[in-house]
C-alpha cells in the first residue's frame, strides 16, 4: 500500500501561537487537496477530551506529578488508537497541537518526573508511532506568557505554574530538538502569524517536499 498521509506535530510552551498555526498549515494542506486532520492534546477523542478537563483546570497542585504524567499518557494513547492511526491508515494528513514531546517537557523538565519513565510511559502509549516532523515553536518566557494572559476568558492550570516552570520547559523542547534535528524544526515565534506560517511553509518543503 503506498503511504501518502504524514504525521506532524506543533509543540511549544504557553503563548507560542500553536493553535493557530495548525488551523493554518491545516487550512494550506486541504487547499492543496490533501485529506487532513487537525487534532490536539490532551485531547482528540471522546475519552481523551474528558481526561483533558482533568489536567488543564484546578490547582496547580491538583495532581501529583506522576499522576498528572501517567493522564496525560493515558489521552496520549485513548488519541492514538482512535483517531491518529486510522486517519493515517486511510492516508490523511495528522496535525496535532501538541504529542509526546509536551510530556516530556511539561512533567519531565518542568516538574521533575524522571525522564527515563515518562520516555518509558510515552513508548507504551504510542508504540512506533512517531511524528514525520515536530514543529517546536519556540519564544521567550515573557512574551509567551503576555500572549497567553492575553486570551479571553481562560487561564489553563500551567499558565499558573511560575516563570521558573516555564523556562524549565523552553529549555527542555529545545533540548528535545537539539537530540532529534531529524525530526524537529526549531521556529522562532515571536513573529507575527504569516511570518510565523512562512518560516513553516519553508520547513515543510525543505523537510517532506511540500510546495504550498
Ligand atoms: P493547550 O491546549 O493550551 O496547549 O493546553 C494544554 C495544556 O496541557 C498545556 O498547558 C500543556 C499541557 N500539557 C502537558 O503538561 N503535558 C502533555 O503531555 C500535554 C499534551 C499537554
Amino acid at each position: 500500500m503506498k503511504v501518502t498521509g504524514r504525521f506532524i506535530s506543533f509543540e511549544g510552551g504557553e503563548g507560542a501561537g500553536k493553535s493557530t498555526q495548525v488551523r493554518l498549515l491545516a487550512e494550506a494542506l486541504g487547499r492543496s487537496g490533501r485529506d487532513v486532520v487537525a487534532t490536539r492534546e490532551p485531547g482528540g477523542a471522546p475519552g481523551a477530551e474528558a481526561v483533558r478537563a482533568l489536567l488543564v483546570e484546578g490547582d496547580p497542585d491538583r495532581w501529583e506529578p506522576l499522576t498528572e504524567t501517567l493522564l496525560h499518557v493515558a489521552a496520549r494513547h485513548e488519541h492514538v488508537r482512535r483517531l491518529i492511526v486510522p486517519a493515517l491508515a486511510r492516508n490523511a494528513w495528522v496535525i496535532s497541537d501538541r504529542f509526546a514531546d509536551s510530556t516530556m517537557a511539561y512533567q519531565g523538565y518542568g516538574l521533575g518526573v524522571d525522564r527515563a519513565v515518562v520516555s518509558k510511559l510515552n513508548q507504551f502509549a504510542v508504540g512506533t508511532l512517531r511524528p514525520d516532523v515536530t514543529f517546536m515553536l519556540d519564544i521567550s518566557v515573557e512574551d509567551g506568557l503576555a500572549r497567553a494572559s492575553r486570551r479571553v476568558g481562560f487561564e489553563t492550570r500551567y499558565e499558573r505554574m511560575g516563570r521558573a516552570f516555564h523556562a524549565r520547559l523552553r529549555a527542555g523542547f529545545l533540548d528535545i530538538a537539539a537530540h532529534e534535528p531529524d525530526r524537529c524544526a526549531v521556529v522562532p515565534a515571536a513573529g507575527g502569524i504569516d511570518q510565523v506560517h512562512g518560516l513553516i511553509k519553508q520547513a515543510l518543503a525543505r523537510r517532506l517536499g511540500v510546495q504550498l
